[in-house]
């Protein structure tokens, strides 16, 4: 990461405090960990900067992507020349439809252009080509990439050989920060607020990356509680209750039926049951209807909760819900275009007046 020879190799990401030379550092630490710590007078403007996770920016730096990100809804023709000149690369080893996608659309709204691969396969992992590697050689072809990747931390192992920044677009069953970014937007679009909700969030918890993402964002915002609705064998990593939520006093209750949570959320988050992520196709069958939200559930719901789901959608939402006006999802996937054309500036630290 940070490219100078004063940072450790557990360095994954850096960003300024208000002074013009502090910074946070954020280190990785074994057991999947993050440390971050303030360090003095010794950051300078020009370090390149990745996003693993969405803690990698502060609660201020997200405020102001976001803004950016509403700004760009607004006047999207004041960015249509921003990246110029710019190359997109998209190395995806795992199949997307909305993430690799809306990354080349951000880019193309940009004014930018796009190159990549869509699946492990049609690239040289294929013949046993390490990431590092393909980074190395991605460094000479593009000016940002977006990698998604099944195995947790291939993006962070990229980002510690590129010489451009690299943005994680979901690494295994981990983090998927660019779908929080959107996540965040739509929320806080919708809603006017990314405090004082009480967030459900519904399905599998276990191997969702949204949510891994999604909980570690929100715990920095004031008076969030949530309520986790999964089956017992789809309950969130312990990492996450004890490290995430109980280490930071965030209130939060697990339960397994939705009716029960259903009246005291102001935000609904679905999701799908992870097939790919199964051990075996069994247990799989027997989760993956486990939760269907229909119009009869969404009665119980506050009038104004909001339905958000990272799609795709599988059996979870039934087609009727579509078109209430509280489900959101669709309208999410719009503003994930907004949001990652405000990171992609942001990342390449390119202004707009
Ligand atoms: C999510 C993902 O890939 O983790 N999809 C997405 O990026 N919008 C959710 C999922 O696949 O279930």
């Amino acid at each position: 990461m940070p490219n100078s020879p004063s940072f450790p190799d557990s360095c994954v990401n850096i960003f300024p405090l208000n002074s013009q030379s502090d910074y946070y550092m954020i280190e990785k630490m074994p057991g999947d960990r993050q440390i971050c710590s303030a360090v003095s007078g010794q950051y300078k403007e020009d370090f390149m900067r990745h996003l693993m996770s969405p803690l990698d920016f502060s609660v201020d730096e997200l405020d102001k992507l976001l803004d950016l990100a509403n700004d760009i809804e607004k006047y999207p023709q004041k960015y249509a020349h921003a990246c110029e000149g710019k190359k997109l690369a998209t190395c995806f080893y795992e199949p997307s439809t909305r993430t690799r996608l809306s990354f080349e659309a951000a880019m193309l709204n940009l004014g930018g252009s796009v190159l990549g691969f869509a699946s492990a396969d049609s690239s040289s992992a294929s013949k046993g080509e390490s990431v590092s590697d393909t980074i190395r050689i991605i460094s000479c072809y593009a000016d940002i990439c977006a990698m998604r990747h099944p195995k947790e931390g291939a993006p962070l192992v990229a980002s510690q050989k590129s010489r451009i920044p690299v943005i994680n677009a979901g690494d295994g069953g981990h983090q998927h920060p660019t779908q929080t970014l959107t996540d965040l937007l739509t929320i806080r679009s919708l809603k006017g607020r990314l405090g004082n909700l009480t967030i459900g969030l519904c399905g599998d918890l276990k191997f969702g990356r949204t949510v891994h993402s999604l909980i570690s964002a929100l715990i920095r915002y004031p008076g969030i509680r949530f309520v986790l609705i999964s089956p017992e064998e789809l309950r969130i990593p312990s990492y996450i209750r004890e490290d995430v939520l109980a280490a930071n006093n965030i209130p939060f209750t697990e339960v397994e039926r939705l009716e029960d949570a259903m009246p005291d959320l102001d935000v609904l988050y679905m999701t799908r049951v992870q097939k790919e992520r199964f051990f075996n196709e069994e247990d799989y069958v027997r989760l993956k209807n486990f939760y269907i939200l229909t119009k009869a559930k969404m009665e119980l719901a506050k009038e104004d909760m909001l339905v958000l789901h990272p799609l795709p959608r599988v059996n979870e939402i039934s087609v009727e819900v579509d078109d209430d006006p509280r489900a959101a999802y669709f309208k999410q996937a719009q503003y994930g275009v907004y949001v990652r054309m405000a990171l992609i500036l942001t990342l390449l630290d390119i202004k707009v007046d």
